[in-house]
Order: C-alpha cells, then structure tokens, then sequence
C-alpha cells in the first residue's frame, strides 16, 4: 500500500439499507459512501462479507452476474458500503449493459456522498475494457480509489510480484496509488483495506454532501 496509512477501522455494526435498480432509487440520506466495483465474479461480495466479518451478508455465487443492483449496507452507524452491479458478464442482454454504463456513470457523477471507490480486478486475468473504462471514469471524475487484486489465494509465491506488476502496467496507473491485494481466503489484504476506510472517511475527506441533480429516492 502506498497511499499514508490508516488505523484499521473497527467493524462494530452492520446493516442492510436497501437495494437500488437506478439512480431515482438511491437512499435518500447525505450518509459518506465508498461502493465496492468491478467485474461480475472477480468477488465483489465476497469481499464485503469478508471485510465486513460476515458470512451471509451479500450473496455469492459462483454464477456470474448475481449482483444485479446496487446493495447499500449500513456500517458503524457512519457510512454506507454499497455492493454494485458486476460489468461484463456475457450472457448480460445488450440493453442491460446500456442501463448498467447508464446508471454507474450517474452515480460517479452526481453522488457527492461518494467518498472512496474500492475497484477489484481478478490478479490473474488482463484487465478487460470495462476495466479500464470504470477505472478511467473514476480519474475522469476524480473519485478516490484503491486497487484491490483479488483470489490472490490463486497465485503461488514465484507468481505475485509479476502478476501485480503486469497489471500495474496495463493499467497505467499513477505511482502512489492505494493498492491491496486480497484473498478471502488467507485474509490478506483485510487490514490494509479497513485503514484505507479509515483514512477516507477521516473528518476533512468527506465532503458537504448535497446532490448536484435531481432528487434522491430509496
Ligand atoms: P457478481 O455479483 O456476479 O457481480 O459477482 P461478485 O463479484 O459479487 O463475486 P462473488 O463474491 O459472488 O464471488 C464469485 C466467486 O469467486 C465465488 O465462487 C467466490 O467464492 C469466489 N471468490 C471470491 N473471492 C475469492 C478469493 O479471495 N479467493 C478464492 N479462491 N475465491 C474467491
Ligand atoms: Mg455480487
């Protein structure tokens, strides 16, 4: 990890909020965000049960495309983890694809509650052009983000620093960026990722959140 480190932030509380189909659904309250984004099945849910020190708390599957809403999850009473649709699953009908690209850069836009976005990419694969394009949509809109290779159970000890640095290279990504592998199977990366939370919604980093446009719904 690169970015100034943080204390791991204590998991004391949980629940879930709502799901939301579009943006006319998001919850309607100025509560900090940091939505958890990437690929369908590259563990998204997964990860936030594991950060969050959950079994069951968002669903996963082994079937692509299981998250087909945005999922928002209630922590320490503070802010809101939100579990966001997976991108570039095949089987996915075109006009659900245009709704997805709709709807996320919507919600990068205008949510000023946004404070973090945690961005996973599977550590063996290429990053694919949704990749890029979600992580070029984050600098784009300025959006906070860390980097989170995950399954990195999958990778012997010989194969990680290559991986890594492959992906680092494809990606292009600027030099101090926050990045934490993940596996949550061994658990690694968890404590990294809870003070990456805890420098983000540190006071001074969440901004006086009022929508840009439109009103907000749940
Ligand atoms: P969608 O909801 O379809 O977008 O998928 P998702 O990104 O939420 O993925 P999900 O958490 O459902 O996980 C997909 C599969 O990857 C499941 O079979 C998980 O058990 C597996 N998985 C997730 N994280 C890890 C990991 O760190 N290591 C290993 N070995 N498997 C993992
Ligand atoms: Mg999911």
């Amino acid at each position: 990890m690169h970015e100034r480190e943080g204390v791991p932030l204590r998991i004391e509380s949980v629940q879930f909020v709502c799901s939301a189909a579009t943006s006319a659904d998001l919850p309607p309250d100025r509560t900090p965000e940091i939505a958890v984004s990437g690929r369908s099945n590259v563990g998204k849910s997964s990860l936030l049960n594991s950060l969050l020190g959950r079994n069951d708390l968002a669903r996963v599957s082994r079937t692509p495309g299981k998250t087909q809403l945005l999922n928002f999850f209630r922590v320490n009473s503070r802010f809101h983890l939100v579990d966001l649709p997976g991108y570039g699953y095949a089987r996915v009908p075109e006009g659900v694809i245009r709704r997805w690209r709709l709807t996320m850069q919507e919600y990068l836009r205008r949510r000023r509650q946004l404070v973090g976005v945690i961005q996973l990419v599977d550590c063996r694969h290429d990053p694919s052009r949704q990749d890029r394009e979600m992580i070029a949509w984050l600098r784009e809109e300025r959006v906070r983000f860390c980097l989170v290779p995950t399954k990195m159970d999958k990778l012997s000890q010989g194969e990680r620093r290559p991986a890594l640095a492959r992906l680092l290279a494809e990606l292009d990504l600027p030099g101090d960026l926050a990045l934490v592998p993940y596996s949550i199977r061994t658990r690694e990366g968890r404590d990294e990722l809870l003070a990456w939370l805890d420098l983000v919604l540190a006071p001074g980093q969440v901004p006086e959140a009022a929508p840009r446009n439109g009103p907000e719904r749940c």
